[in-house]
C-alpha cells in the first residue's frame, strides 16, 4: 500500500492511499475525527458481477462505510442511478437499506440536477443523490440549504463528483460537526479531496486505481485544466 502526505495549498493537509477500499477500512478502526464523502462505484466497474451480485456488494460496502463514521460525524453518499436491463437500480434506496441495517439516520437528502428539469434523458438518469447520514448529529430544520442542486458543478472525468455538490457537502461537515478531516475511500481524481482541503479541512483519500492515486494527490482548486479521463463505460457512479 503506497501512501502520500502533502500539503495542500489552503490549510487543509491530505493524505492518499492507492488501496483496496475495503481492505483499508478493515484495518481501521472507527475513525475519530472524521465525516465521510463518498461516491461508490457502479456496477460496470464489476464485469464478472451479475447485477444481483453488485447490489449486495454495493449495500455491504455502503455498511462499511458508514460503519466507520463516528457518532458526531456524518457519511455523504453521492450516487447516480442506473437502468439496467429494463429496470431502474436506485442507488439512494441501496445506500438507505445499509443505513437502516446500522441504526444511521437519513439527514438530508437532496436531488443533483445533471440536466434540467424537464428534458427526458435515455442513458443515466437526469439527476443523482447527495445523502447524508448520521448515528448521532439531527438536523436543525432552520438552517436547511436548498433541496435541489441546479447543477452538480465543474467535474474532471465522467464519474466525478461536481465540484458544487463537494462544496454542500464538505460546508455541512464545517457548519454541523466538530469533524475536521475528510476521509474518501473511492476518491477517483479527488475531487472530494480538493475541495475539502480549499475549505481548510483536512483529506484522506483511497483510491485502487494508480493513476487516478496520482491524480487525487495533484488535483487542487480551482479544477480548470485537469487531465479529462473518459472510457466506453465511463457510465455511472
Ligand atoms: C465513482 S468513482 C469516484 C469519483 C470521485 N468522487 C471523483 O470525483 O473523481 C469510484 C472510484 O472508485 C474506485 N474503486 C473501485 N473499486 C475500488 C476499491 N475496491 N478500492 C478503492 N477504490 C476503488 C474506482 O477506480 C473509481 O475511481
Amino acid at each position: 500500500m503506497a501512501s502520500e502526505e502533502q500539503p495542500a495549498p489552503a490549510s487543509g493537509k491530505r493524505e492518499v492511499h492507492c488501496a483496496d477500499a475495503l481492505e483499508w477500512l478493515a484495518g481501521q478502526g472507527v475513525l475519530t475525527g472524521c465525516s465521510l464523502i463518498t461516491s461508490m462505484p457502479d456496477v460496470s466497474e464489476f464485469p464478472s458481477y451479475t447485477l444481483e451480485q453488485w447490489k449486495e456488494w454495493f449495500v455491504r460496502t455502503a455498511g462499511l462505510v458508514l460503519s466507520r463514521c463516528p457518532d458526531d460525524g456524518v457519511t455523504i453518499f453521492y450516487q447516480t442511478d442506473i437502468k439496467k436491463d429494463g429496470t431502474w437500480v436506485d442507488k439512494g434506496y441501496l445506500v438507505q437499506k445499509a443505513a437502516e441495517q446500522l441504526g444511521h439516520a437519513l439527514l438530508w437528502h437532496k436531488v443533483v440536477c445533471r440536466a434540467p428539469a424537464g428534458q427526458t434523458t435515455f442513458g443515466r438518469p437526469a439527476y443523482s443523490h447527495l445523502l447524508c447520514f448520521s448515528r448521532g448529529i439531527r438536523s436543525d430544520l432552520g438552517r436547511s440549504s436548498p433541496d435541489v442542486l441546479p447543477q452538480a458543478g465543474e467535474v474532471t472525468w465522467t464519474r466525478g463528483m461536481g465540484v458544487e455538490a463537494c462544496l454542500t457537502a464538505c460546508r455541512y461537515v464545517l457548519s454541523h460537526t466538530p469533524t475536521r478531516t475528510i476521509v474518501d475511500p473511492f476518491c477517483g481524481h479527488g475531487t472530494v479531496l480538493a475541495v475539502a482541503n480549499d475549505l481548510g479541512l483536512d483529506a484522506v483519500g483511497v483510491e485502487l486505481s494508480r493513476k487516478r492515486a496520482r491524480k487525487a494527490r495533484a488535483l487542487r482548486m480551482p479544477l480548470g485544466d485537469s487531465e479529462p479521463e473518459t472510457s466506453p463505460e465511463d457510465d455511472a457512479d
